[in-house]
């Protein structure tokens, strides 16, 4: 992966080096494709021309040339419905960028490998970064209805785990580099984040307490409980089934961790999924507002009348204090060490650090 660092250049633009990459490739071919363009070491430049933004991206079928695209409407602002909402949602955006400005030193620039997270509606002109742990599964299904052209009206009539089948949606980095940045310029780019350690213990609890997750026991557990449990009975060891919170922050906060590998999406940062200072993200959605802001993006997009962000299966939710009654058991020093892992993702979003903190 490319890691070079440079001055973010605005209105500059790279062109891949190598013309003539297909795009429209069979789904067996995108992984490849992927893989190909992320060892190009390519770099992606883009500005974001607002109030100009380019033609939107047509289907072939039927230009809706008297159409404004979502993020044409986003910046307009003369829709009144909109306006309350625009108000916050314009103040999380300034907010983050100059959260950005004061905490990040380097500029790096985006490779393609960086955008496997962003997920493409070409027909809307929206580019949504998905996270885990934060309404990820309705914003995928929302995202198969809205490119289905018709075959999927119901969010919730998609099983959960067709929604997160690779190649179901196209993600921004099977895009060419100029493919890549058209689409960043012109297209509404959205991303929903949660109180970092609400979203820590949903992930915890979902991976390590349910009894199904036996993939994530396997892969994780093991090695959690190996590490970090003193005399672990050969059955713990082996099923990896009973991982606690404790030793689950110990795997985090170990230095050994994240140079092995990258940590798995349910635990990683936003910063690091979704890259929110090197893309100018139009709406930031909030876990803590869903509703409101997932029917902002709707409305943006022209198609709050067609369906509705699924809320039902409320089962998930929490009170949003969950993760108090997990750090009870944690000490200071190891609460310490995992707030600077999130650090970035309390002060990008505004999340004020959480009062039950001992540090
Ligand atoms: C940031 O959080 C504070 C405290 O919760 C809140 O009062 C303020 O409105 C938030 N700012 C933005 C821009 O969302």
């Amino acid at each position: 992966m490319n890691e070079r660092t440079a001055a973010r250049g605005r209105g500059q633009e790279q062109q891949l080096s190598r013309p003539g990459v297909r795009m429209r490739m069979p789904r067996g071919g995108r992984l490849f494709l992927a893989t190909c363009l992320g060892s190009l070491a390519v770099l992606v430049l883009y500005y974001q021309s607002i109030g100009k933004p380019e033609p939107s991206v047509g289907t072939g079928s039927r230009p809706e040339k008297s159409r404004r695209s979502p993020l044409q409407t986003l910046y307009s602002g003369d829709q009144l419905q909109l306006l309350a909402d625009q108000k916050s949602l314009q103040g999380r955006r300034e907010l983050l960028e100059q959260a950005c400005l004061s905490h990040t030193k380097k500029r790096r620039l985006l490779s393609p490998e960086d955008l496997k997270h962003l997920i493409v509606d070409d027909k809307h002109s929206l580019i949504y970064c998905y996270v885990p742990k934060v309404a990820c599964t309705n914003w995928k299904r929302v995202i198969m209805v809205l490119t289905s052209d018709g075959r999927y009206t119901e969010p919730l009539a998609i099983p959960a785990n067709e929604a997160h089948v690779a190649g179901n949606l196209r993600t921004l980095s099977e895009f060419s580099v100029p493919q890549i940045n058209r689409r960043l310029r012109s297209y509404l780019k959205f991303v929903f984040v949660r109180e970092p350690f609400e979203r820590l213990v949903s992930a915890y609890r979902n991976k390590f307490t349910l009894s199904y997750n036996t993939a994530f026991h396997k892969r994780y557990g093991t090695k959690i409980i190996r590490r970090h449990r003193t005399q672990p009975d050969p059955e713990a060891l082996k099923k990896g089934n009973d991982v606690t919170f404790q030793e689950f922050v110990q795997y985090l906060v170990d230095p050994r961790t994240q140079r092995e590998e990258p940590f798995n999406e349910h635990w990683e940062s936003v910063q690091s999924l979704c890259h929110p200072c090197l893309i100018h993200y139009d709406v930031v959605g909030k876990y803590e507002t869903l509703e409101p802001d997932a029917h902002a993006v709707l409305s943006l997009a022209g198609v709050e009348d067609m369906l509705q962000f699924p809320t039902s299966g409320k089962s998930t939710r929490t009170d949003g204090n969950m993760a108090a009654r997990y750090f009870k058991h944690i000490s200071p020093y190891y609460q310490k060490r995992l707030f600077n892992l999130y650090r970035m993702d309390f002060l990008l979003f505004n999340y004020s650090t959480p009062e039950y903190l001992r540090t």
